[in-house]
């Protein structure tokens, strides 16, 4: 995939934050390729998803940064020149939810001041073993000034709107 297209009117650079298992691969390769695995492994290192979405008459070429919810050696060059992030939670448990506070942080230390933050609480295809609310979810983001929507990898639910109002909110 050649990410200097030269169709493309823009590059979006959007980064995927959140704990380790919480979905962001899936996340990702559900929205660029329609993939679902249930068995993946946790990303080791960085790796990129691309989509090419059309706003409006502009054509975008969205670049989707994936790296390890686990290993903590994120620098500011995984954030560097990104428009958008998506901050992702698993309903599922409780304490993905509560490390949002620190996602939180990390983002607004070395991410760009206006870029368009996404709230993505996944997994809500589990709801018999939920721990965290929609509500819940709802309150803080609301507090935080960002975007909010459940989602579901799993069973296709909300990934692409997801996706799309980070994206579409900037062009
Ligand atoms: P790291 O790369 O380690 O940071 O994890 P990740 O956030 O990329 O998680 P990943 O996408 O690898 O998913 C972890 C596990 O959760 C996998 O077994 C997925 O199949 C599963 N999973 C992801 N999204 C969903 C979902 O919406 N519903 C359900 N039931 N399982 C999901
Ligand atoms: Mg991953």
């Amino acid at each position: 995939d050649d990410i200097f297209d030269e169709e493309c009117d823009y590059l979006f650079k959007a980064v995927v934050i959140g704990d380790s298992g919480v979905g962001k691969s899936n996340l990702i390769s559900r929205f660029t390729k329609d993939e679902f695995r249930i068995d993946s492994k946790p990303t080791i290192g960085v790796e990129f998803g691309y989509k090419n979405i059309k706003v409006r008459d502009k054509l975008i070429k969205a670049q989707i940064w994936d790296t390890a919810g686990q290993e903590r050696a994120i620098t500011s060059s995984y954030y560097r020149g990104a428009l958008g992030a998506m901050l992702v939670y698993d309903i599922t448990r409780l304490s993905t939810f509560v490390n949002i506070k620190k996602w939180l942080h990390e983002l607004r230390e070395f991410g760009n001041e206006d870029m368009v933050i996404i709230l993505v609480a996944n997994k809500s295809d589990l709801s018999h073993s939920r721990e965290v609310e929609k509500e819940e979810g709802k309150v803080f983001a609301e507090k935080e000034g960002l975007c909010f929507m459940e989602t579901s990898a799993l069973q296709n639910l909300n990934v692409e709107e997801a996706f799309l109002q980070m994206i579409t909110i900037i062009h």
